[in-house]
């Protein structure tokens, strides 16, 4: 309980709100949720048009610039992204320091803020012009820096992207193509990729993206931004729970438990139901609707069969009829199945949030810039409530006992 008198200060009352649940932090036009109704909308397209119709580029595109663009401009955005697919040289040494054991995430965030020193010209944003080459040297780059962080840690070289080669396919390529063996992904394995990317590409004020906005508001540059959005995703209630919710079906799948047994450990509070659970839908998640389905398609259509995915369908069946999970309104969120979709990409799971962060990379941007254009936003800077102890008389050391 709060004591309100407490939360009086020199200038009147302030609100105190644990995890801000309730407090707007910044006007917005880029991403609509309505978590009641389980809606969720980038610049005004439902996410099932964009899932069914959409390229990953074209939704960047779409949420950084505010329309979706004609077919010259995405021919442009696209040659654009092309042209910023390769690291410097000297950038590409900094992988060499991190030992093998690095955790692709750490990699990650280190060599996206390290881009900064390649481009200083980039660290001030003068013009339009200047912000389009930042935004598409990361959007770009991340795809490099992220595949390059796994070659490092199987001790396998680097490969170099390919110009020809759309976005998931040149991702594909730099993770799994060995020399003189490229790397063919199928089409539905294309097409699940591109899936993940999309439905990752902004949720609005989340945690990461309040973070990367809560750097610009001190005038930092775009790569620190967005690096340390990237770190804020790490954690296991936030994008780190795709690779929870793996870690969980294997441990059933391998006969550490049932999944009776481990839902009791979850209502005795031991643990949680990792990809359960969110603070905004309250009836359901739209792109855990999407990809439950797009799991399902693209393991049928390679006869792929991933015994994990009937765990997780059981699973989410016994929870969803469950009086704790129905009270709480706990549902698959979006992590619950995209783990399925990695792993049929050949996707390592201490990869899968660096996954979700290549994904989010456009929403961060798009909202860096928001604040960065709006510039009346004032430093985040918010207040607390107290707790520690009344004024007290310093003790000589000598003295203390
Ligand atoms: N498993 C079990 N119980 C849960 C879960 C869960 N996954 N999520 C919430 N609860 C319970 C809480 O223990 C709490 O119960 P209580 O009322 O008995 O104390 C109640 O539901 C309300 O939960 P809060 O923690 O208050 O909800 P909040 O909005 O703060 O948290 C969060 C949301 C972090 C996503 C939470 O549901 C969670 O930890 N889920 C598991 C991790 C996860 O999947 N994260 C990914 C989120 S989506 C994303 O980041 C892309």
């Amino acid at each position: 309980a709060i004591d309100i008198t407490r939360l009086r200060n020199e200038t009147g009352y302030i609100t105190y709100d644990p995890g801000y649940a309730n407090t707007g932090s910044c006007k917005s036009d880029v991403t609509f949720v309505d978590g009641e109704k389980g809606i969720l909308r980038y610049r005004g397209y439902p996410i099932e048009d964009l899932a069914e119709h959409a390229t990953f580029i074209e939704t960047a595109y779409l949420l950084i610039f505010g329309d979706l663009p004609t077919r010259g401009q995405r021919q442009k955005f696209r040659d654009l992204l092309s042209e910023q697919e390769l690291l410097h040289e000297g950038l590409r040494h900094h992988f060499e320091g991190f030992p093998s054991t690095g955790h692709p995430m750490a990699i990650l965030s280190a060599v996206i803020n390290a881009l900064g020193c390649y481009h200083p010209d980039l660290l001030e944003i003068d013009s339009k012009a200047d912000f389009l080459r930042a935004a598409a040297k990361i959007i770009s780059k991340v795809r490099t820096i992220a595949a390059w962080s796994y070659r490092k840690a199987q001790g396998l070289p680097f490969m170099y992207p390919d110009p020809k080669l759309s976005y998931c396919r040149n991702f594909l390529h730099m993770m799994h193509s060995i020399p003189h063996r490229h790397y063919e992904p199928t089409d539905a394995q294309v097409r699940a990729l591109t899936l993940f990317f999309l439905l990752h590409a902004d949720h609005e004020q989340n945690c990461s993206c309040s973070t990367v906005r809560m750097v610009q508001s001190t005038e930092a540059n775009l790569f620190a931004s967005v690096s340390a959005g990237i770190c804020a995703l790490w954690g296991r209630l936030h994008g780190g729970a795709n690779a929870g919710v793996i870690e969980m079906l294997e441990h059933i799948h391998e006969g550490g438990t049932s999944i009776p047994d481990y839902l009791e450990k979850v209502k005795n509070k031991e643990c949680k139901l990792m990809g359960f659970g969110h603070r905004i839908y309250k009836s359901f998640d739209p792109r855990a609707k999407i990809l439950r389905k797009a799991a399902h398609d693209m393991l049928e259509s390679t006869g792929h069969d991933d015994p994990l995915l009937d765990i997780a369908l059981e699973m989410a069946d016994a929870a969803m009829s469950d009086e704790y999970f129905i009270e709480r309104r706990l549902y698959p969120n979006v992590d619950f199945y995209s783990g399925i979709i990695l792993r049929a990409l050949n996707i390592p799971v201490n990869m899968f949030t660096v996954m979700f962060a290549i994904g989010r990379m456009p929403g961060w941007i798009a909202h860096w810039y928001e604040a960065y254009a709006d510039g009346a936003t004032k430093i985040h800077r918010p207040r607390q409530v107290y707790t520690g102890r009344e004024p007290r008389v310093y003790v000589p050391l000598d003295s203390r006992i």
